[in-house]
């Protein structure tokens, strides 16, 4: 058996507020508006289990119940739609992929940063097992998906590993930034890691929206105190993982859109309409 399939969880943190896409995200969670005629959230459903996730942990605030029911069964639904002559529509909802997957829900009590989000899950995960994270804001386009392609490092290296990408000198300041040594083309064993450097960024690669983590950085998401933001930050514990463990960052090969801006957003849009030749 492949080690990959050692990884069996992931942890998506969706509780954020989704101010920048008011007034649309007032009633609606952010991550349930289209990307043509899906849900942003279920892009990194899919790529999730492609990988062979097989248990989706939501992490989630009161207002996002509409995530909730999104990957639940609607048996009313589907009992018009068999009924309807638009069998053909059921497959949208009810994919096949889905089988077998747990979808569990856990409500963050506060909004305390992404580290503290990744925190909820803790006690669904053990300190020497593995997991995956996904931040829904980053879309990607490619094949095979980011995860797989971090899963396919994963079994090389058997340690932490994160996505990152190139930005601009201007942008570092948006993202957790790496530093380290090269070990070959796509793969860099990560000496650094600062969350959103104002100034003197390590280097121009990013940290983007995908981790496999050890477990035992839960523990250390315990115990670190706010960082930038006065939020708990997953970077802050990454740089703590660092101390005891090797971590590696692998430049992905896909197209990024940063959905958590509506020029990003739309762009995605515009994007996946093309492809479906829904526009030209
Ligand atoms: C989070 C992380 C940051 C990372 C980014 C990727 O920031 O804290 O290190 O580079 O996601 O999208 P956020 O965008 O949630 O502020």
């Amino acid at each position: 058996m492949s080690n990959s399939k050692a990884i069996k969880k992931a942890v998506l943190p969706v509780a954020g507020l989704g101010t920048r896409f008011l007034p649309a995200s007032k009633a609606i969670p952010k991550e349930m508006l289209p990307i043509v005629d899906t849900p942003l959230v279920e892009f990194a459903v899919r790529e999730a289990v492609e990988a062979g996730i097989e248990e989706i942990i939501f992490i989630t605030s009161h207002t996002k119940r509409p995530i909730e029911d999104h990957f639940k069964r609607n048996q009313e639904l589907e009992t018009q739609l068999l009924s309807s002559d638009k069998k053909d529509y059921l497959d949208r909802i009810n994919l096949k992929e889905y089988e077998g997957v747990k979808f569990s829900f856990i409500r963050q009590r506060d909004q305390k940063g992404l580290g503290d989000a990744v925190l909820q899950a803790s006690h669904l995960i053990n300190p020497d097992e593995y997991f995956a994270i996904l931040l829904a804001d980053d879309l990607f386009d490619g094949t095979p998906g980011i995860t797989s392609q971090l899963l396919s490092a994963f079994e090389s290296h058997q340690r932490s590993i994160i996505a990152i990408n190139e930005v601009t000198d201007e942008e570092t300041k948006k993202y957790g930034v790496i530093d380290g040594e090269i070990i070959s083309e796509n793969l860099t064993m990560i000496k650094e890691i600062v969350e959103k450097p104002q100034s003197n960024p390590p280097s121009n690669l990013a940290v983007t929206g995908r981790y496999l983590l050890k477990g035992s950085i839960l523990e250390s998401l315990k115990t670190i105190k706010p960082g930038f933001g006065n939020e708990i930050q997953l970077t802050d514990a990454i740089s703590m993982l660092l101390k005891e463990d090797e971590v590696f960052g692998l430049k992905y090969k896909a197209e990024k859109f940063d959905c958590g801006s509506r020029e990003g957003f739309i762009k995605a849009n515009i994007h996946f309409a093309r492809k479906q030749k829904i526009i030209i």
